[in-house]
């Protein structure tokens, strides 16, 4: 008989603080929409006191979520809790999470505290919460740093105050596997009333060992663990959902369960990526570009006479398949429609009209249409609310001449002309923006994602924009990748520009 694991995703709340990486609220009820698909069990849609943005979209995935569970995260804070309780108003199965630092640096620095202090404060912040609902999940922030007889103190009084879950976050990503599970273990052990909560796993990757990590917590008792789609979070990122969903699966020997399906991984793994602007690297396990792609000849040889010599994952088992319908130009709307589906983006009929305008375009202009270049398009109108857009662009450019730029801005409705020379054509073209903008602006990070089809393929960028003492994130995709460029830039000035 297997146990099951509960899946806490917080990709809405840890991976969405990714700075460039926000989403607004209708692409969040997207991913929430996805991953109720996907069948996370508890779904952390945001940190309510922090904006109104995270306030309002924990509201709306609330209503548009049913079985899942919402969570909010809060600090241990009154105000924080009874704003969160406000934000879940709607949800049908709600959950707080709230919590406080365990560890000594945080005790110290952090709160100018002590450890009975914080104590009082934990127990506080639950009780307080739990008049609001019967599902408090209490987090000892750097418990992975928290000597274990203190935090065991700490999750023994949550507990008996009414915590149902208790988080025991590795938030500086530190542990080693071994160290981290004999911390579950030991609390397992030396907690009175363990069995009256569900101990959770958040491991971070600073060092590359949060799905270790979680799994080796997991094999000390854990059952819920606290993932994020692609892995996605602050600096190197959060234990990957299915990364750990995969890891159950192929090893049946821990006879653990989760209720993910599995062959929503992929779709879901694109849609984050696209959504967020946010690559996955070409060899990341599972669900990046390479993760199945047998190169070598030995491999090939080994694969086309039995895949189970060198593949221990069926790719369809992830939702990857490779006979999947091409799209071309001579594909009809059901088929980009059907596409859209299986790629977990479902739109209005007004707006496949659009989409499919615009694919037919691309088709025009390229042979295949591949599944990034269809999440590119679905995602197209995030810029029609945007005041400066790009209206035209010509470039010359070639070896052994400066290059030059002519471009229009429309700027709300009016009309704006520039052209610059430059040292390249990006150049060339971002010196022309800068004459018409005429902000003090500095380009501080510029990447061109790799085209991985063919010299027709749509072109990404990313770029990061320092503004008034703040960075701004743009994005671009273009068949052209100087247009993408410029696209990118005018995204960031229409950031600080709104
Ligand atoms: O990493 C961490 O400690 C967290 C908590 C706020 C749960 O994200
Ligand atoms: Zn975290």
């Amino acid at each position: 008989m297997s146990d099951r694991l509960f899946i806490f995703d917080t990709t809405l709340r840890d991976g969405e603080q990714v700075p460039g990486c926000q989403l607004n609220t209708v692409e969040k009820i997207q991913v929430a929409k996805q991953l109720e698909a996907l069948g996370v069990d508890v779904i952390e849609a945001g940190f309510p006191v922090s904006s109104p943005g995270d306030f309002n979209s924990v509201i709306e995935i609330s209503k548009a979520v049913t079985w899942p569970t919402i969570c909010a995260l809060t600090r241990a804070v009154q105000k924080d809790i009874d704003v969160a309780a406000d934000a879940l108003k709607y949800a049908k199965h709600k959950r707080i999470h709230t919590g406080i630092g365990t560890s000594d640096p945080h005790i110290k620095y952090k709160f100018n505290s002590t450890r009975e202090e914080i104590i009082e404060r934990a127990v506080a912040a639950v009780k307080y919460a739990r008049k609001y609902v019967d599902d408090v999940e209490f987090y000892a922030e750097d418990a992975g740093r928290t000597e274990n007889e203190y935090l065991a103190r700490v999750v023994e009084a949550v507990i008996k105050a009414g915590a149902t879950v208790v988080n025991i976050p590795d938030t500086t990503g530190y542990c080693l596997p071994d160290e981290y599970g004999a911390k579950i273990k030991y609390l397992m052990e030396h907690v009175d009333g363990i069995d009256k909560a569900i101990i959770s796993t958040h491991c971070h990757n600073d060092l590359g060992m949060a799905t270790a990590n979680t799994i080796n917590g997991v094999l000390n008792g854990a059952r819920q663990v606290e993932v994020t789609i692609n892995g996605i979070g602050e600096r190197a990122g959060n234990t990957s959902l299915e990364e750990v969903a995969m890891i159950l699966r192929c090893h049946k020997d821990i006879h653990i369960d989760t209720n993910i399906n599995t062959q929503k991984i992929y779709p879901t793994s694109r849609m984050v990526s696209s959504l967020m602007n946010m690559p996955v690297q070409p060899n990341k396990a599972i669900v990046g570009r390479n993760a199945f792609a047998h190169s070598s000849g030995i491999h090939q040889d080994g694969v086309l006479k039995n895949v189970q010599t060198y593949e221990i994952i069926n790719p369809k088992d992830v939702g990857i398949d490779d006979n999947a319908i091409v799209l071309t130009a001579r594909s009809g709307r059901a088929a980009l429609k059907h596409r859209l589906h299986v790629l977990g983006v479902e739109m209005t009929q007004e707006k496949l009209d659009k989409v499919y305008e615009d694919f037919l375009k691309l088709a025009d202009k390229k042979k295949d249409i591949t599944d990034d270049d269809i999440l590119v398009l679905a995602g197209a109108d995030r810029n029609v609310n945007h005041h400066i857009k790009l209206e035209y662009l010509q470039v010359t450019s070639g070896v052994g001449v400066r290059s030059v730029a002519s471009l229009g801005l429309n700027i709300s409705g009016e009309h704006f002309e520039a052209a610059a020379t430059g040292n390249g054509p990006v150049d060339a073209a971002i010196k022309a923006v800068k004459q018409i903008i005429k902000r003090q602006m500095t380009l501080k990070e510029f990447t061109i994602q790799a085209i991985s089809k063919g010299s027709d393929d749509v072109g990404k960028v990313h770029m990061q924009v320092e503004y008034d003492g703040q960075m701004y994130y743009g994005f671009g995709a273009n068949t052209d990748i100087i247009a993408a460029s410029v696209e990118a830039y005018i995204d960031c000035i229409n950031k600080f520009r709104k």
